[in-house]
């Protein structure tokens, strides 16, 4: 198989990642069809990306026909065999808890035609996790987006020590022609290269905020100010969502059982309260345009 064998996509969980995902997708030409269990995410996900796309359009980096042809691309399924049906690449965006993206791989290996790959867009698992339970390991690999998907140039490849050569390079061509930048991890590691990196930040952050050393504002003007990163640490937990740091953490943790993997006292709060960040209109922030 090769890369031009790809003519459709399915990107199965249809939330912030997912849904850019499929759009970045229909954009550069693929059929695409972007799956979801729950009714009202997909609903909310079209919304999202006709503001987005208007919003391009508006501001001259699109023309209508290109997003209109997009569009007449891109599906919104809610049943899972039909969103599979004569696809040739799967990208898995949903909730990041490992049970629940081990039973979808099982499942979908059953319902897709042998010569289909199986990616996800994980944060942290890495695809031996979840290639066991699929009778195709040869054709599980790591696609790793950043959010905002549709803006992040860079997407993390992950080949597994069961992951082809072929399955890792027609995963690296497909990310080019969807116009992003591929880097190609040849050695699973969890969390890969940016969000470790990241990691080691938030860490350090936190313990000054938490220790009381400078509000999560002063760290955030440091960070952009000092450093010249384009957003601070806690700015960007509210953009990615407070629940993705909580669930990281505590996957981190029950695999390691150091305390120090679990995640801060704070984060655990904020989770527990429901202050997930920018898609609850609170999270270190508070956003009025929800
Ligand atoms: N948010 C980020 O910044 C970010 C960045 C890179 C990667 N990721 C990863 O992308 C994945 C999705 O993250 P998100 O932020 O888009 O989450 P989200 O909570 O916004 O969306 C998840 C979606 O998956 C759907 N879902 C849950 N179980 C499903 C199933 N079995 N089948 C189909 N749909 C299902 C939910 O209904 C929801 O719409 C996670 O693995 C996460 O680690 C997130």
């Amino acid at each position: 198989m090769n890369i031009t064998d790809i003519k459709k996509v399915t990107v199965v969980g249809s939330g912030s990642m997912g849904s850019q995902i499929a759009m970045v997708c229909a954009l550069a030409g693929y059929k695409v069809t972007l799956q979801d269990i729950n009714h009202d995410s997909l609903e909310k996900a079209k919304r999202s990306l006709q503001g987005h796309m208007e919003n391009r359009v508006k501001k001259g980096r699109l023309p209508q026909a290109d997003v209109n042809a997009a569009f007449d691309r891109l599906q919104f399924e809610s049943n899972l065999e039909e969103a599979v049906n004569e696809t040739d690449f799967v990208i898995e965006a949903i909730v990041e808890l490992l049970e629940e993206k081990r039973k979808l791989f099982a499942q979908l290996d059953q319902m897709v035609s042998p010569h289909v790959i199986l990616a996800t867009n994980s944060s942290t698992f890495v695809s031996s996790r979840l290639a066991d339970v699929t009778n195709r390991p040869e054709k599980v690999c790591n696609m790793h987006f950043f959010n905002p998907a549709l803006v992040m140039e860079l997407v993390e490849v992950v080949q597994g020590p069961h992951t082809s050569e072929e399955t890792a390079n027609i995963t690296v061509e497909l990310v080019k022609r969807i116009h992003k930048t591929p880097i190609l991890l040849k050695k699973e590691i969890d969390g890969f290269v940016a969000n470790r990196i990241l990691g080691a930040l938030s860490k350090e952050a936190m313990y000054l905020y938490e220790n009381g050393y400078a509000s999560f504002e002063e760290i955030d003007l440091a960070c952009t100010k000092a450093l010249n990163h384009p957003i601070g640490p806690f700015a960007l937990m509210d953009l990615t969502g407070i629940d993705i740091s909580y669930y990281v953490g505590m996957q981190r943790y029950k695999k390691t059982k150091n305390e120090a993997d679990k995640p801060s006292k704070t984060i655990i709060e904020k989770f527990e309260k429901g202050e997930l960040g920018r898609k609850t209109g609170k999270g270190f922030y508070v956003y009025n345009n929800q």
